[in-house]
């Protein structure tokens, strides 16, 4: 291969560029890109459908002077066309086996019809609700994002890349790009090196030792290196501490974002500092593309690097049997087999199902009985809009295959009365693409429409939300409030009856101050997905039962972020909120969050024994076993996560208040009692100390077992 030519595999335009069609998903900068540019690249991002991808595919190779195949990479993030719940919702049903099988699932269906490669899973830890991304992360805590960004690598390339339904999988973005300063989205991070590897790195890793095939830079700054240009992230710890052999991928247009970072002069200065960092693929800039080839011959960057990078590539087309097979499992046929089949919608149904969380529940208002339906009024934008998928999910056509509230409501009972009550946003607005257009008149009638209802029902429920487009990719946001004109409509409907509960669909834990007074019940539903509609009324009927738990606290307002529950206990500790006596925290609001990381109610009620160790003495070699009996102590089978949490009272550097290191998931019974044991191992005790060597230190620890991040149901062990 020519130098242009191997140079050509390290370059990744979107459908477009070939005549295909394909989602945009960044800025179209300045991309000068000739035919002859494109008869050389080496992969193509977000192009769909088997048919169409197939003719891309030929009508490359036959152009491309050595004749090597396209890698087709899309963002499956939370399903291809059978749309699962959004990552973060996934988290919260503290099941990782079932992203394991959704991602399966998800493979499947975007394999059969052409693609090769998923930009996931999105590992980012995050900590601030005002980040629009936080949708596509899996909450606050590091061990369970990493157990969740391990088992969806699992599911999208377990079986082997060549594998039929396989695609390769990737983690991103490295490094900390949750961490972005205010929440706002590609800002700097400035966060410490513990920080990073203690907290941040954890997602990535997981998915790194799961064998990830590709990894994707993120956009931020780390110590004021952007990641792009970050050889110490990306060679001394992504390859060399990590052991991540595989793609390393550029985001949207980043290598030569480089210069707007200002840390290059030119494209030339861009396409050094990257390849030099060690990244293989540029996605959707020219700098590779165009300045490399120069840069090299005029001596400036060695060869050597561009031959790695073009090595690792073809290595991945290798894997995934693309030069036997080009097409891999592209097929009309498995398209009609498996895409949105029953069985995929059935797991579809129960992940959304077992994502909702009930956040209040007063006078048990939920589960509605079967005689209450005809009773209730179902209203709210949320009863009809089909937009219940998340950010990341537009190969599906929702309008076709979304089970809205309003299907589901009529399926479960005849006479069911609904009412949309308002649109979604404030008028004149518009979220992206959506717009609504609705007028003053026809908004002052959906009020009117929907106070009548309530007037005359027993109960109400209102479906109200953000819309989607408000949680994504460049949808920071300073404030987290539903719109306006929904809270206008919950207040007039209030008015005339407060036998109200509210169901949340959002991206992110949003700001409730404004719900929670007009509401005897809160529950956020997030973005469900293509069964939506099926599993909401599943729950909020006790078809099914309510048992997911937050993995990211919902603050009392977004003013408290960043805010997490594994905080420090700092010099000046809060014991109690509003504590005006030189203490940590706010006076005018409390110092931790209004519902914290771990809790979610049931249908029914659990009680705790105290935590009892087989031992309270812990050796290198040895484990302790830590217990609590849970009794199912309400009049419903229902299920409870026991989480366990650690506290290392004293290190070389100061250590979070709380950890958790284990959960378990239980069904119980009616006045059942189950014992839910924890292992305790030196491991799970390590951290980077104050010579930043990763280990253990002898001493005290606390124990905590319950049902959330705030429980005080503690013992103590040591490390001797
Ligand atoms: C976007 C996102 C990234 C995504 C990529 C391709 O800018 O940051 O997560 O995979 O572009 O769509």
């Amino acid at each position: 291969m020519s130098l242009k030519e191997k140079i050509g595999q390290l370059c990744q335009l979107c459908g477009d560029f070939l005549g295909g069609n394909s989602e945009i998903t960044g800025p179209s900068g300045n991309v000068n890109i000739s035919s002859e540019d494109v008869r050389l690249i080496g992969s193509v991002l977000n192009a769909m459908g088997a048919e169409e991808i197939k003719a891309l595919q030929d009508k490359f190779m036959a152009n491309h002077p050595h004749h090597i195949p396209l890698l087709f990479m899309m963002d499956v993030i939370n399903g291809y066309e059978t749309i699962f719940p959004i990552p973060l919702a996934q988290s919260c049903t503290f099941e990782p086996s079932l992203s394991e099988k959704l991602s399966r699932v998800a493979s499947k269906e975007a394999s059969c019809e052409g693609i090769h490669v998923t930009f996931a899973p999105m590992a980012d830890l995050v900590q601030d609700s005002r980040w629009g991304r936080v949708m596509e992360s899996c909450g606050e805590d590091p061990y369970l994002s990493g157990l969740f960004s391990a088992a969806m690598t699992r599911g999208f390339q377990a079986v082997g890349l060549d594998k039929k339904g396989n695609i390769a999988a990737f983690v991103k973005h490295l490094a900390g790009y949750g961490m972005a300063e205010g929440g706002r989205e590609y800002e700097n991070c400035e966060i410490s090196m513990r920080k990073l590897l203690d907290d941040c790195m954890n997602g990535y890793t997981s998915s790194i030792n799961e064998g990830v095939a590709l990894a994707m830079t993120s956009f931020n700054t780390l110590d004021r290196i952007p990641s792009t240009a970050n050889k110490w992230l990306m060679r001394d710890i992504l390859r060399d501490k990590m052991g991540f052999d595989g793609v390393l991928i550029s985001d949207w247009q980043a290598v030569e974002e480089l210069i707007s970072h200002g840390v290059a002069e030119t494209k030339a200065d861009a396409a050094r500092l990257a390849i030099e960092a060690g990244v293989d693929i540029d996605m959707m800039s020219d700098c590779y593309l165009h300045e490399l080839e120069k840069l090299v011959n005029d001596g400036v960057v060695n060869e050597k690097l561009i031959d790695e990078s073009c090595m690792r590539i073809l290595k991945l087309k290798n894997k995934l049997g693309l030069f036997e097979n080009p097409y891999k499992d592209a097929s009309k046929e498995d398209e009609d087999t498996y895409i949105l089949c029953d069985e995929h919608r059935e797991l579809a149904r129960e992940v959304a199902s077992k994502s909702f969380v009930l956040l209040k529940n007063d006078d048990s208002f939920f589960p509605l009985k079967a005689s209450d339906m005809t009773n209730t009024a179902f209203i709210g934008p949320y009863v009809y809009t089909k937009r219940l998928y998340g950010a990341w999910s537009w190969v599906d056509d929702e309008d076709k295959n979304v089970i809205t509230v309003e299907k589901a409501l009529k399926e479960a009972c005849e006479n069911v009365k609904l009412a949309r009550g308002s649109s979604v946003l404030n008028i004149g607005t518009f979220a992206k693409d959506f717009v609504e257009k609705t007028t003053e008149n026809e908004l002052a009638d959906m009020y009117t429409q929907a106070v009548k209802l309530a007037k005359e029902c027993d109960k109400v429920v209102l479906f109200l939300g953000e819309e989607r487009n408000h949680s994504a990719e460049a949808s920071a946001r300073a404030e987290t409030r539903l719109q306006d004109v929904q809270l206008e409509l919950l207040k007039r409907v209030y008015d005339v009856n407060t036998n109200i509960a509210v169901v949340v669909f959002s991206g992110r834990p949003v700001d409730l101050r404004e719900i929670l007074p007009y509401a005897k019940a809160v529950m956020m539903a997030w973005m469900p997905g293509t069964e939506g509609g099926h599993a909401i009324v599943d729950v909020i009927t006790g078809k099914k039962e309510v048992s997911g738990r937050l993995t990211m606290g919902v603050t009392h307002t977004p003013a408290q972020m960043p805010l997490t529950y594994r905080h420090f206990n700092t010099g000046r500790p809060c014991f109690k909120d509003y504590d005006f006596n030189f203490r940590t925290g706010y006076n005018d609001y409390p110092n931790t969050a209004l519902y914290p990381f771990g809790y979610g109610l049931s249908y029914t009620t659990f009680e705790y024994s105290s935590v009892t160790l087989d031992s309270a003495i812990l050796h290198d070699n040895s484990c302790i076993n830590a217990s609590v009996t849970v009794t199912n102590t309400g009049e419903r089978k229902g299920s409870t996560v026991v989480q366990m949490y650690i506290r290392d009272m004293v290190g070389s550097v100061v250590r979070p208040v709380k950890e958790l290191k284990g959960f378990e998931k239980i069904t119980l019974e009616p006045k059942e009692s189950k014992t839910v044991t924890f292992k305790i191992t030196e491991d799970m005790l390590r951290f980077y100390r104050i010579d930043m060597s990763y280990g253990s230190e002898k001493g005290a620890f606390t124990v905590y077992i319950g049902d959330d991040s705030s429980t005080e149901n503690m013992t103590i062990f040591t490390l001797e």
